[in-house]
């Protein structure tokens, strides 16, 4: 039987806290179904206390669609191949501390993906994420228009150097399969506005850690214009901030919205992700 799904919204822009499902079995259509939708609606969904085996984490990804491969510069868990490991801590400082949506540096960035809190620091480590739509909405209509004509440059390098080159003696393994990895799948320009595949609508498209420029402007104006746009993803108003406890599952929508983990913890903290490459909905709705 399909299970009574319950969204709660968590702020007056988006999130919601999901009641009335167990993610670990029976993962029936009408169930993948209504949690699609609620998505689609409220972008971010909090699952808490699900608990999920590793296995458990990768067969929910594969009812919602096909899962991106292997992520080149992050190690996997438990011998599967799409599970990305997350780790930070006294070895490797907090590095997430950017406002960004997985992977934009691919042609086809992932739809979705599903982090799951394995190990937590005492105290922070939160993830806050905000809502491309509502952001492009509350531009002003010229500067949508104007946004409208122009595509950005993203690249894997932008998002990871800074990151990697902190440490580099730790880091060596990872800086090296940064150097070796294809450029087809390392860098990749984006329009700027793009259209979300399954509901229509317009959001914005570029994010401070991928986005290296918008191609068609000269570079001051480039970054005079990211600037202004970074500024609107960090208003409060477009946020909700979700305090991890272990066992929590979300699932946020990757191409509307951008995440943020904050780094306000030396302790160790391990994150899971599966990563939705595309929806087999939006795939079905592209082939008729
Ligand atoms: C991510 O950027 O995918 C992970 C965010 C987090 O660790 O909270």
């Amino acid at each position: 039987m399909a299970q009574q799904i319950k969204f709660e919204p968590l702020s007056g822009c988006i999130g919601a806290l999901v009641h009335g499902v167990d993610l670990s079995n029976n993962h029936e259509d009408e169930t993948i179904e209504q949690i699609q939708e609620g998505l689609m609606m409220h972008l971010a969904l909090v699952f808490p206390g699900q608990n999920l085996s590793s296995a458990a984490h990768v067969a929910l990804g594969e009812r919602f669609g096909l899962l991106e491969p292997r992520h080149p510069l992050h190690d996997i868990a438990d011998d599967l191949e799409n599970i990305m490991v997350i780790e930070n801590g006294p070895k490797r400082a907090p590095d997430n501390e950017d406002w960004h949506a997985d992977m934009t540096f691919r042609t086809l960035p992932p739809q979705a993906s599903l982090l799951a809190a394995r190990v937590l620091p005492p105290k922070g480590g939160d993830t806050m994420f905000s809502n491309m739509y509502a952001v492009y909405d509350d531009l002003s209509k010229s500067m949508r228009h104007f946004l409208g004509t122009l595509n950005a440059v993203h690249s894997v390098e932008t998002g990871y150097k800074k990151i990697l080159v902190r440490d580099p003696i730790y880091e060596k393994d990872r800086l090296k399969a940064l150097e070796k990895m294809d450029p087809a799948d390392s860098y990749t320009t984006h329009p700027v506005v793009e259209h979300h595949p399954i509901t229509g609508r317009p959001y914005l498209n570029v994010n401070e850690a991928f986005t290296s420029h918008i191609a068609d402007l000269h570079s001051d104006e480039s970054r005079a214009l990211l600037n202004m746009l970074a500024e609107r993803v960090r208003m409060p108003r477009y946020q909700v901030r979700h305090r991890w406890s272990v066992g929590d599952l979300v699932m946020w929508d990757n191409l509307a919205t951008q995440h943020y983990a904050a780094g306000d913890y030396s302790e160790y903290r391990l994150m899971h992700r599966v990563t939705v490459k595309q929806f087999f909905r939006a795939r079905e709705k592209e082939a008729t």
